[in-house]
């Protein structure tokens, strides 16, 4: 591997029960594409990506049917047990390969509608910046929190409050040690910002499109697939 400066890494080891598919969601058909493929073209199509690692379940038999003809090396790990676990066996591969501390931008396979322009303000915004951070979307509806029984306690002030996407870019060790560290204290990370934060650091959160949305129940195919459409892909 040579030595650039952004890699990508893609979790792509979840069976995605919610979708209640006969396949994980990742490898469902996506106007004529599967999901996972329009996700890698996507990362790969913007110029300063110089790789992407994909996680891949040992018991997936999709994967070997995927060909997927990309502008930047592909490379496959294992996935794990959860996602975190599948993202640190990316990282770990690269930083034995790497001899320098490239920043890794992790995106979930299940979301197919990034767009290269979001990618782009990502690495504009947040490549001389001491920690990194993530894509994002404000929240526009009014918040509520209830108690055990559904009853609504309180309406949370929705200003400063996100909804936490993917990408999601840090420095490859700093990432590999957030990640590690939170392992070892048994804490569970659903992403890489919170294991960047449990080290008392303030990754930055970028705006980015509401489409760039996770596949995760069946009418979310349906959607995305309009998305893809606006955004000029048949
Ligand atoms: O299940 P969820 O939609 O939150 O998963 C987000 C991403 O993490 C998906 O792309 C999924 O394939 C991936 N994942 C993984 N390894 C797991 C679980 C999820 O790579 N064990």
């Amino acid at each position: 591997m040579s030595n650039p400066q952004f890699w990508a890494v893609v979790p792509a080891a979840g069976v995605g029960e919610r979708m209640q598919a006969d396949k994980p969601k990742q490898y469902l058909l996506l106007n004529g594409q599967t999901v996972i493929e329009h996700t890698l073209q996507r990362l790969a199509a913007h110029p300063d990506i110089a790789g992407i690692i994909v996680a891949i379940s040992p018991n997936d038999d999709w994967w070997p049917s995927i060909s997927v003809s990309l502008d930047c090396p592909l490379h496959v790990v294992e996935g794990g047990a959860h996602r975190a676990d599948s993202v640190l066996n990316g990282l770990m591969i690269l930083s034995e390969y790497l001899d320098d501390d490239p920043w890794v931008l992790v995106h979930d396979a299940a979301r197919p509608c990034l767009r290269v322009t979001d990618i782009d303000k990502m690495l504009t915004s947040l490549s001389e910046h001491d920690v990194g951070g993530i894509l994002g979307v404000l929240v526009n509806d009014t918040v509520k929190r209830t108690n055990l029984n559904n009853e609504i306690m309180e309406s949370v002030d929705r200003r400063n409050l996100w909804r936490a996407a993917t990408p999601q870019m840090f420095r490859l060790r700093q990432l590999k040690q957030g990640l590690e560290t939170a392992f070892s204290q048994q804490m569970t990370v659903t992403d890489e910002a919170s294991a960047i934060e449990l080290m008392g650091l303030s990754p930055m959160m970028v705006e980015g499109h509401s489409d760039n949305i996770k596949i995760t129940v069946p009418e979310d195919l349906a959607l995305a697939s309009w998305f893809l459409q606006q955004q000029g892909e048949a």
